[in-house]
């Protein structure tokens, strides 16, 4: 089991987010910087404005900068498609949403997605997937009413039916068929990522965050093909009932003979940082949010959420709206929201730990997590109990 309270991917990625707000000139500038330093890798700090990029190039003009060229949307089968692909693809991330979202939660809104909501947790997947080399693909899942993916028998299900050709089209479109293809999905899309590596023998691994982890998912319909190696991220700490299941499907892998490991996702301080990983928030702002929870009492001395902000939502939000302005802070459409209830850690889509589940499932999942973080120079965080 690996604490990951304090581990600190997510952090520098946020700390790129927050440079995105202010005004349209400096996310322009920002944009160009971005697309000249496309190849940099996560850890290289932004090369320095220069002042040439204060007349972008022509072919960025007339475009919003956010969101450039991507996503490519579709609607295939029925379902609402998007995709983005870095510029040397190593693999391909299938991003599985959660029930009340949708695929387009996935990307900021620009010309290419007005529609789209940018949502912080899902923007941080995919950028932390493109950073490792992962073309991304998003789809909307059938039922528009529930939101929900239709987790039932592939035969039966509106999603499981449609899924595979959906995927197989854009990666052929894209030229990305050779390489290996994996699935990331929360809650709802958890369970149907478990289940489409269950039909699809394209499906080289999974990451089911916050779902039921039953053994009865976790087999393949063509008996001659094994399981691919799966993680399970969880939030152990306050669904114990689900971590016990957990615990219930990594023995059954065990015996089974399919690699399988978990991520325990803990509860976070509600810092400044934190709430910067949306994009609309700056250190101001995050800072006088942080200070209208505290003095509502929503916030224990370290700074943890004591309520679930899901049942305390009238509080919070009255303490924030003054502070936020025209800000959304809506169930499922406030990247606020969604902060908060990471931060409380019961049960949300989190980017947290889906840099090193990649780097996981690229070993095969033949490796520990622990020796994983290590060669990656991230120290083990200490223990420390809110
Ligand atoms: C969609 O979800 C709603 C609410 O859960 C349900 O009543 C309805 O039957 C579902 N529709 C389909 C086509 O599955």
């Amino acid at each position: 089991m690996i604490p990951f309270k304090a581990w600190r991917l997510s952090r520098s990625a946020a700390r790129r987010i927050g440079l995105g707000r202010a005004t349209k000139l400096f996310l322009l500038l920002l944009c160009v910087t971005q697309e000249l330093s496309a190849s940099a890798s996560a850890e290289q700090t932004q090369p320095p404005l220069s002042p040439l990029l204060l007349s972008p190039p022509a072919s960025l003009g007339s475009e919003p900068c956010v969101g450039s060229f991507w996503p490519k949307v579709r609607i295939i089968r029925d379902l609402e498609t998007l995709w983005e692909v870095p510029q040397k693809p190593k693999g391909v991330l299938f991003v599985a949403h959660g029930c009340s979202h949708q695929g387009s939660d996935f990307w900021q809104p620009s010309a290419r997605c007005k529609h789209c909501l940018g949502l912080p947790e899902e923007c941080l997947v995919r950028e932390v997937a493109l950073q490792r080399g992962y073309a991304v693909v998003a789809v909307t899942s059938f039922n528009r009413t529930s939101g929900c993916w239709h987790n039932t028998q592939a035969e039966f299900s509106e999603d499981l039916q449609r899924l595979p050709s959906i995927l197989l089209e854009v990666l052929e479109e894209e030229g990305l068929l050779a390489l290996q293809l994996v699935a990331f999905g929360a809650s709802s899309g958890g369970g149907i990522v478990l289940r489409l590596a269950g039909i699809m023998p394209d499906v080289q691994g999974v990451i089911a965050q916050v779902v039921p982890a039953r053994p009865s998912l976790l087999q393949t319909t063509d008996a001659s093909r094994c399981y691919p190696p799966v993680l399970f991220a969880h939030m152990a700490a306050k669904d114990p009932a689900w971590a016990e299941q957990v615990q219930g499907a990594l023995l059954y892998c065990r015996g089974a003979g399919i690699p399988a490991a978990e991520v325990e996702i803990d509860a976070q301080p509600v810092t400044p940082q934190l709430l910067q990983r949306e994009r609309q928030v700056d250190v101001q702002m995050g800072e006088a949010m942080v200070a209208a929870l505290r003095g509502q009492g929503m916030l224990d001395e370290a700074g943890f959420l004591k309520d679930d902000p899901r049942t305390t939502r009238q509080l919070w939000q009255a303490a924030l709206q003054p502070v936020v302005g025209s800000l959304s802070l809506e169930p499922d459409a406030s990247g606020v929201a969604q902060l908060l209830n990471v931060a409380y850690a019961r049960h949300e889509l989190t980017s947290d730990s889906v840099d090193i589940s990649l780097a996981w499932l690229e070993a095969g999942g033949a490796t520990s997590l622990g020796a994983l973080l290590e060669q990656q120079g991230q120290a083990l965080p200490p223990l420390s109990s809110p």
